[in-house]
């Protein structure tokens, strides 16, 4: 702990990241970082099938590698009291309950695990595992394996389809979108550590130590807070571990089987399978407008994949039912199993994919309609309400985003004809699209320690998932109280802090803002009461009449009443004062809807003999209500956009279709986008507070950074060249295959 300090600096950064210091310091822990003693190491070894059940495994060589100290399989294992039948593995929704049975569902699922006392010994004896399987037919082909499921209603039918069948404009489309990998830079790991028979403590990389410590409470029958989560510094997280996935439960089987601390890191291969992906996806969408630009309609289906073992749903279609005002809607959704591990939410679920098709279709619509795709979006958002919902907007200003970034880019420089920009054999064009996100909160808590110099300490159990969360956390703690940022620093990532939900879909600094905001409240009634003992001025103030400042507490109104800490810690023999508080939502979700959004516009260059796409620049203009920090925020943004031209340009895991085998799992193989592949991301924030969300009046970023880029790029690269890409990855040859239309 304390690695959260910027306070060492001789200068504390403006606006700095309060784990700043430690992050490139390499102070900071990542979950495999920590010693533990007596640990042992785990590998896990996986099925060389991607279907069938395992006839036999040979450990004998294994077992004769110096250090080795077990080796778990299906048939050699310590019972998970939760998973001990198969009525328990239903309610216990665990996906795969790792080592349980026989059964092969993909290729790499782990079949065996080797401990050792090194992780050189636990590698090597791992290598030497083998197994024999009866086979059984698979499929790991999406394309071949959708059509063949059928589509299921998905949400609520608006309108009729017969009342614009007969639209002046149409369009009508089908987009497909490859499996993605959230590839964040530090790997999946757990150190499971069973301090006695029944409390277990775990360096864990999760986005959610509370979900973590319940998850692992019911697996094995034990109080939640006999099982202690640390999880500081996550190294990236993108929906990723948002779940406990199956190494984690194999680290903590380990560790009951040998009695020891171990220790598990995926490598990056083993990655790719074990922590989930976003599922390749087909849609078909229709639009109807009429000549005028208004939407008469949509139809859009969806489907995607999911594993042969657990059923995962994405909610492609929900961002079709949010954005715009459609008066005739249908949506239409379905999963489609594949010889895979079970995919997972990555980077704006669902609304990312959905919102692919939604606003390429519209750009598409642009042309038929020749009018202008940034008039025709203005026209038609739903502004106001929430179309879904029919509940007002407590705050949208989607609107506003679209007109600055327009702006920005200097929109009037777009052709409305494709391919009339060129520069050599670079092709020019401007594209631009939009995207919104349910706006989010949980229940959250936070504690305050202040000690007698002034310091506080600002706690919860929420990670941090690399968004700034700790520094939002101490600018509101400063707002609050009026301490100033280098008194105060922050504790997060720790189950035995105050409880506070997962960090995900957007919901973080939505969630955790409040609890802060009611946390500090407590922290100035609570030394309002010591000082009452001493002064009748005090007697019954509220929170918001309180003025902290470094050195004591007085109060707003006029008078001589301050008092300073080192006073009232000496007259009430104080230590430390401690407060907890906590927030959540309330009765505004019921008056209000709530979103972010985001616009996004580029200016792209391809080049027409190789099909290479050069983002030249990129435009993010959000509505996320307050910007309580405005670096981290469009940190990261911008960070959300480099993600979305890693998803348009060249994000895909491909599978070889005979053997069932992922293709170039590593970061060699698999590509996303680095610095070279991305512009200095020009990010805005329209930055009004929503009134009614939280006490902060922020409503939380991080999807709408990425929800729209997609649509973007493909929508410029068609204003350059003419050629619509609807199938993601974009890559050179697919761009250069296009035919050009427009
Ligand atoms: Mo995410 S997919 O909001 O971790």
């Amino acid at each position: 702990m304390g690695f959260f300090d910027n306070m060492n600096m001789p200068v504390t950064p403006p606006d700095g990241r309060v784990e700043g210091v430690a992050k490139v310091t390499g102070k900071g822990k990542y979950a495999a970082e920590y010693t533990v003693e007596n640990v042992c190491y785990a590998v896990l070894v996986g099925s060389t099938v991607p279907a069938g059940s395992i006839k036999s495994i040979d450990l004998s060589t294994a077992k004769q590698v110096q250090g080795v100290l077990d080796i778990i399989t299906h048939q050699h294992k310590p019972v998970v009291p939760g998973l001990s039948d198969e009525n328990k593995i239903k309610e216990a929704r665990f996906g795969l309950p790792v080592f349980h049975t026989d059964k092969i569902y993909f290729k790499g699922q782990p079949i065996a695990m080797v401990i050792a006392e090194t992780l050189e010994d636990a590698t090597y004896a791992a290598s030497l595992v083998s197994a024999q399987y009866d086979t059984t037919a698979f499929n790991i082909d999406f394309e071949t394996a959708h059509p063949n499921v059928p589509l299921s209603p998905a949400g609520k039918e608006r309108g009729s389809m017969d009342a614009w069948k007969d639209a002046p404009f149409t369009i009508e489309s089908e987009y497909n979108i490859a499996h993605e990998v959230h590839n964040p830079m530090e790997m999946h790991a757990t150190i499971a550590h069973w301090v006695s028979d029944n409390r277990l403590k775990l360096y864990d990389k999760n986005q959610g130590v509370n979900n973590v410590q319940r998850t692992f409470s019911r697996l094995w029958s034990i109080p939640s807070e006999n099982i202690e989560v640390f999880s500081e510094f996550v190294g990236g997280g993108f929906g990723s571990g948002l779940r406990v996935w199956p190494h984690a439960l194999a680290a903590v089987m380990g560790a009951k089987q040998v009695n020891r601390p171990v220790k598990l890191m995926l490598t990056r291969p083993q990655m790719f399978m074990a922590v989930g992906y976003r599922p390749a996806s087909w849609q078909w969408i229709k639009i109807g407008a009429t000549a005028d630009g208004q939407f008469t309609g949509v139809h859009h289906q969806a489907k995607h994949s999911t594993s042969v073992y657990e059923n995962f749903g994405d909610g492609i279609t929900r961002v079709t039912r949010l954005i715009y005002s459609f008066p005739n809607l249908k949506t239409e959704a379905s999963i489609v199993p594949l010889n895979m591990s079970t995919p997972t939410w990555m980077r704006g679920p669902g609304d990312c994919t959905g919102d692919f098709a939604v606003e390429s279709a519209i750009d598409e619509l642009s042309y038929k309609l020749k009018m202008d795709p940034v008039a025709l979006r203005l026209k038609n958002l739903a502004i106001e309400k929430d179309p879904e919902s029919g509940k007002p907007w407590s705050t949208n200003f989607l609107n506003e985003c679209v007109e600055r970034g327009a702006a920005k880019i200097q929109w009037k420089n777009r052709k409305p004809v494709p391919g009339q920009l060129s520069e050599g054999d670079w092709k020019i064009g401007y594209g631009m699209a939009v995207g919104m996100w349910n706006a989010g909160r949980g229940n959250a808590g936070a504690g305050i320690v202040m000690e007698k110099n002034g310091t506080i300490t600002v706690q919860t159990a929420m990670t941090d998932i690399g968004t700034g969360t700790g520094t939002a956390m101490q600018n509101i703690a400063h707002e609050s109280t009026g301490i100033t940022k280098n008194k105060i620093k922050i504790e997060l990532g720790n189950s035995n802090l105050p409880a506070a939900p997962s960090q995900g879909g957007s919901t973080g600094l939505s969630s955790i803002s409040g609890a802060v905001v009611a946390t500090c409240n407590a922290l100035k009634s609570k030394l309002a009461s010591y000082a009452a003992l001493q002064n009748d001025a005090y007697k019954q103030v509220k929170p918001e009449e309180v003025l902290l400042s470094d050195t004591g507490i007085s109060l707003k109104t006029p008078g001589n009443q301050a008092i300073s800490y080192a006073e009232l810690w000496e007259k009430n023999n104080l230590s430390v004062v401690e407060v907890e508080a906590s927030s959540g939502p309330g009765a505004e979700r019921q008056q209000y809807a709530f979103c972010s959004s985001a616009a996004h516009f580029c200016k792209v260059r391809v080049h027409t003999k190789t099909g290479k796409v050069k983002i030249e620049r990129m435009i993010c203009v959000a509505d996320g209500g307050k910007i309580v920090s405005e670096k981290a925020a469009a940190n990261q943004m911008s960070g959300a956009a480099v993600g979305g031209i890693g998803m348009a340009l060249m994000e895909e895991q491909a599978v070889d279709l005979k053997t069932g085998s992922l293709v170039g799992n590593d970061l060699a193989g698999y590509h996303f986008a680095v610095n070279a592949d991305a512009p200095v991301i020009e990010v805005e924030f329209i930055g009004k507070p929503d009134p009614n969300i939280n006490p902060s009046g922020s409503k939380g970023l991080g999807e709408v950074g990425i929800i729209g880029c997609a649509a973007a790029i493909a929508n410029a690269i068609y204003n350059a060249t003419g050629r619509r890409l609807r199938d993601l990855p974009m890559t050179p040859d697919k761009v250069l295959l296009a035919k050009v239309s427009g």
